[in-house]
């Protein structure tokens, strides 16, 4: 079996013959080898020399508050986890992990909104040993703050020569340890399964079997009532292996697909009690934000279509949507949420021509682009929904630009 496959299989890895290659030069550099010795490198899984391999193909690219929203999302379930379940430490899991740059921002968000370490422990994997190795040391270059607001980098990191030391009270919310997620065994932990799990920008590497291998890890994993958070490309492809989203707004936002179908055709509000979140660190925020709403009258009849949908009360949220357009039939934020609200009630072809009216109207409209690409993606329609996850994404590029 060539280096390529024996890659593949063992991580999930898509990789072009050119990173392989690339990646082979470099550790016959750094074993003395000369370029006539290629022909007998052939490293086993399972060996050092593999996993040194494996470090040179992964892409461990990540930043602080990478998707701030994701990190406030996080931060609310984690309050309402912690009213609902009193005196229960909430489990989190961090896979994967990086550099420790995603693990340390939910650290930051946490002691931001009051919760400490013994409330929320955060357990972060990685398959790289090297990555594991800099989330440990959590010494960070310029790279790691990509935002244009970095007061939290003032707050919790310490200038270490040109790089920043993060402070030893975030070390104590996160465990590191290194792990695949292909492998069910391998993230360290037996028993009681993970309130709420991090896996974003991973499965955008994976083909589509390793990304079935890996959601079916997750459902593992996580509790029957947990959340996880995906990156927001990769959402569609949890949604085909029994995850949907959470709410209308959140499509990164995940439950194990049984207990949102629950939710939904019972029409209940979440199980969990609403409360008023603390806001996460100021340089959290630069999410991308809805399109401005309209003012007055349809403001309001949108603001409480919202509301009445995300609380499973669909037939009133279409409805006021209803209002809503008949005063002003060109609102492009009404068009989605009766997109949403037909989506949910199981109408996905009256869905797809709302969201479509919301995007000629807002041809810029993220969540609805996510929207449209996931009922594309549910109907097997691969090619459309890929364009449109493109879209989605130029759009979210956008708007996160400093
Ligand atoms: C782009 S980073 C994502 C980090 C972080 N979650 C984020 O969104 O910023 C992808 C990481 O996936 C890791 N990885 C690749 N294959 C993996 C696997 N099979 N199991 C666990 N981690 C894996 C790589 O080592 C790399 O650090």
């Amino acid at each position: 079996m060539s280096l390529r496959q024996l890659l593949k299989d063992a991580t999930g890895l898509v990789l072009s013959a050119d990173t392989v290659e690339r990646a082979v030069r470099e550790r016959m550099l750094r074993l003395d080898l000369t370029p006539d010795a290629r022909a007998d490198y052939a490293p086993q899984p399972g060996t050092p020399e593999f996993a040194a391999l494996v470090d040179l193909v992964v892409v461990p690219e990540s930043w602080m508050f990478r998707d701030p929203a994701v990190f406030e999302t996080a931060v609310r379930f984690v309050q309402r986890r912690l009213l609902s379940h009193p005196g229960r430490p909430v489990s989190v899991l961090s896979l994967p992990c990086a550099g420790g740059e995603e693990p340390y921002s939910m650290a930051m968000a946490l002691a931001h909104a009051g919760i400490p370490p013994g409330l929320c422990r955060i357990e972060a994997v990685d398959l790289s040993h090297a990555a594991i190795e800099r989330a440990r040391l959590g010494r960070y270059t310029r790279n790691a703050f990509r935002g244009t607001d970095l007061a939290f980098r003032e707050h919790w990191f310490r200038q270490d020569g040109d790089a920043y030391l993060i402070d030893d009270a975030l070390r104590r919310y996160v465990g590191f340890s290194q792990g695949n997620l292909l492998e069910a065994a391998a993230p360290p932990r037996k028993g009681p399964r993970y309130d709420l799990v991090f896996c974003r920008n991973l499965l955008i590497y994976f083909d589509e079997p390793a990304r079935m291998v890996a959601a079916a890890a997750l459902q593992d994993l996580l509790a029957d009532d947990g959340l996880l958070l995906s990156g927001f490309a990769e959402a569609p492809a949890f949604c085909r292996a029994g995850f949907a989203p959470q709410s209308l707004r959140d499509s990164y936002a995940l439950q194990k697909q049984s207990v949102a179908t629950v939710r939904r055709r019972a029409r209940l509000a979440p199980a969990e009690p609403a409360i008023a979140p603390r806001p996460v660190a100021a340089a959290a925020r630069t999410a991308p934000q809805p399109a401005p709403l309209a003012a007055g009258p349809v403001a309001a009849l949108i603001a409480e279509a919202r509301r009445q949908a995300d609380a499973g009360r669909l037939a009133e949220a279409h409805q006021t949507c209803q209002e809503a357009l008949a005063l002003q039939p060109e609102q492009a934020e009404a068009w989605f949420l009766l997109g949403m609200v037909s989506e949910c009630g199981g109408q996905p072809h009256a869905a797809e021509r709302h969201l479509r009216r919301c995007l000629y109207l807002q041809p810029d409209h993220y969540e609805a682009l996510c929207s449209l690409a996931l009922l594309h993606e549910l109907r097997g329609d691969t090619q459309d929904a890929a364009l449109l996850r493109q879209r989605a994404a130029r759009v979210h590029a956008a708007e996160v630009a400093p």
